[in-house]
């Protein structure tokens, strides 16, 4: 099957240098050698196709990794079918190129779309296997990687009313990419994360055969549901287990500044929100707004909810848990499950649910995001000097997520992701910005640090845990193919605790030569006794 890209490779051999060409056409080649079905023309995008560009832009989420300075794919794979992912897998091997491999494009760090310290690379873009096929009567779901998140539950939710699935806010995450670390959302008090209620899963391993649990073993299935993104091979698909929604649900947002006590609310907030009933969730925005007639800045906390049930228990249990919010009959909106979906993301209101099918995010920016896990309430003291700091930036932003409920029910080897019970809530810290100046970005990215700084009195610090999904190379890369057991302790022990050295081995052996890597990979260690 080579001759149908020739005509594309004679096109460019003239736009571009003759080893950027070669390169490709030896990967194409191995391609259709290797594959089932043929490559057509359209899955391989160069840098000399005017369409480049955008097809990298189309769902990179953090415009930090599209400036000219970060090193770009040599060119991009859209792979049409399973078979090839296969090939892709075996020729990268074959020809010694490096892979990274996308589904939403939603990693913090961009390790998905670009690579600061493997180059030349290929990119792999999964955007077009993204099939969803649910089963009511199994209670189940197969579901294509490079499917978003919102478009599963909408998928769900064409189906049946009353099923839903627990994973992410934001309706553009990659279904891929985003169980691989966890998954949480709104529903994750009541039924876990989506890794947690992961049934099946296909992947290409290593030597680009495709296995499912049975074939791949309870080890690899383990470590993919949690273990972190592109360490152990290329997720197809993952089989989801579905879970009960009511058909009435009721979702509210409560604002508080300052000047309306803020502080106290929060505080008492830190008391309670782990131990609501587990079809309530309330977790808090916190971000620097306009006030008062002259506009001076202030801190407003948006508590932003969703109850699985209707307005009238929701106000009982409200009045009973957490009085001090002051919530009220007209602040409750009672609706569907899958239009409280788009509420939690921020459509505006009336956006009709199809707009999920689109896959596109509602914003992006340059950003910067670090995570932290509280397990003693931080004292009003501790919040004054967050407030302080929060007002010194020009855009920040703090979310925190409510645990207990089933997260606490939930052992912390069960899967690789270790954060559970004693765990209050989780708090993310992003900075965001417009502009993709380096001075800009430094004055950033040193004050999200010194912020995490000043957090360090308030939570666990041996190890301070941080969530692998919001992926954080300040605490530490891979340096080079190798990698080692200690540099990756650093960041490999706060995002998996005690489940790293599993990881680790699972690793070991289902990757032994570091394939599959990136800068913040699970590294191999060796028998005979490296680390
Ligand atoms: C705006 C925004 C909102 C978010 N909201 C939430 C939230 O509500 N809950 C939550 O838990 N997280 C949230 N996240 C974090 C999100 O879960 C992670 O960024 C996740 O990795 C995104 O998956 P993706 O497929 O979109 O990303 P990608 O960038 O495509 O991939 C992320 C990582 O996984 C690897 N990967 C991608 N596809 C595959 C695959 N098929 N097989 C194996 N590895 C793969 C990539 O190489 C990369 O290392 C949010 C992130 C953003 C930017
Ligand atoms: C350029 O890329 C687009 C989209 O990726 C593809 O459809 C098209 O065939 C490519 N053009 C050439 C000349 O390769
Ligand atoms: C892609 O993103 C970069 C960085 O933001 C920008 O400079 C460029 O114009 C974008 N290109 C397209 C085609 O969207
Ligand atoms: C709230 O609870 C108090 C007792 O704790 C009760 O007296 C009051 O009637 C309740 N209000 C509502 C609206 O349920
Ligand atoms: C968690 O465990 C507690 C105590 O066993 C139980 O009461 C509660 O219902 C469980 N929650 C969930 C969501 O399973
Ligand atoms: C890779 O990096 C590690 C840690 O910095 C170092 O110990 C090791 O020697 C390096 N290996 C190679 C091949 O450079």
């Amino acid at each position: 099957m080579a001759f149908p890209s020739l005509p594309l490779l004679v096109l460019l051999v003239a736009a571009s240098s003759a080893t950027a060409i070669s390169v490709q056409q030896n990967f194409i080649q191995c391609l259709d050698a290797n594959s089932d079905h043929p490559i057509p023309i359209s899955a391989i995008c160069s840098q000399t196709n005017s369409s480049f560009t955008s097809l990298l832009n189309s769902t990179a989420q953090n415009l930090r990794y599209l400036s000219p300075a970060v090193p770009k794919p040599e060119f991009i794979f859209v792979p049409l079918y399973e078979s090839h992912v296969q090939a892709a897998v075996i020729c990268a091997q074959k020809l010694a190129f490096h892979l990274r491999f996308r589904s939403g494009g939603h990693d913090y760090e961009g390790l998905s779309y670009a690579s600061e310290i493997e180059t030349p690379f290929i990119l792999l873009d999964l955007g077009k296997l993204r099939s969803v096929n649910v089963d009511i009567d199994d209670n189940s779901a197969w579901v294509q990687a490079g499917a978003t998140v919102g478009e599963v539950y909408y998928r769900i939710s064409e189906k049946s009313k009353a099923h839903g699935f627990p994973a992410g806010l934001c309706s553009s995450l990659g279904i891929g990419g985003h169980i691989t670390g966890g998954a949480y959302g709104s529903m994750m008090r009541k039924y876990g994360l989506g890794a947690d209620n992961v049934l099946d899963a296909r992947i290409v391993d290593v030597n680009g055969k495709i296995l499912d649990r049975a074939s791949m073993g309870e080890d690899l299935f383990w470590a993919i549901r949690g273990g972190g993104g592109a360490s152990f091979g290329i997720i197809l698909a993952w089989k989801i287990k579905l879970v009960p929604v009511p058909e009435t649900v009721t979702v509210f947002t409560v604002l508080k500044t300052l000047e309306q006590g803020a502080t106290k609310t929060l505080y008492r907030w830190q008391q309670v929100a782990d131990k609501l009933v587990e079809d309530l969730f309330i977790r808090v925005m916190i971000q620097v707004t306009k006030a008062g007639q002259k506009g001076e800045r202030t801190i407003t906390t948006s508590y932003n909810a969703l109850f699985l049930g209707d307005a009238e228990t929701l106000l009982r249990v409200m009045n009973e848990s957490f009085p001090e919010l002051g919530l009220t009959r007209k602040d409750c909106i009672e609706t569907s499950w899958i239009k409280s979906v788009l509420y939690i993301a921020g459509f505006p209101s009336e956006t009709p649910p199809e707009v999920l099918l689109q896959g596109k995010s509602l914003f992006k920016n340059y950003f910067k995001a670090k995570s932290d896990f509280v397990q003693q309430p931080i004292p009003e003291t501790g919040l004054e000097g967050l407030w302080e700091r929060l007002l010194k930036e020009d855009s920040p932003l703090m979310i925190w997520n409510p645990y207990g409920g089933m997260m606490a029910n939930i052992s912390e080897s069960e899967i690789p992701f270790p954060h559970r019970k004693g765990n209050l809530f989780k708090i993310q810290y992003v900075t965001s910005w417009y502009d993709g100046s380096d001075e800009d970005k430094i004055k950033h990215m040193d004050w999200i640090r010194g912020l995490y700084d000043y957090m360090s009195a308030y939570v666990p610090t041996s190890p301070r845990a941080a969530y692998v999904n919001y992926r954080d190379l300040d605490l530490g890369m891979n340096r080079n193919k190798s990698g080692s057991l200690a540099e990756a302790s650093a960041w490999g022990d706060r995002y998996f605790k005690g489940n790293f050295r599993r990881l680790v081995q699972v690793k070991s052996k289902a990757d032994p030569d570091n394939f599959f890597r990136h800068e913040q990979s699970i590294p191999v260690v060796l028998e005979q006794g490296q680390g």
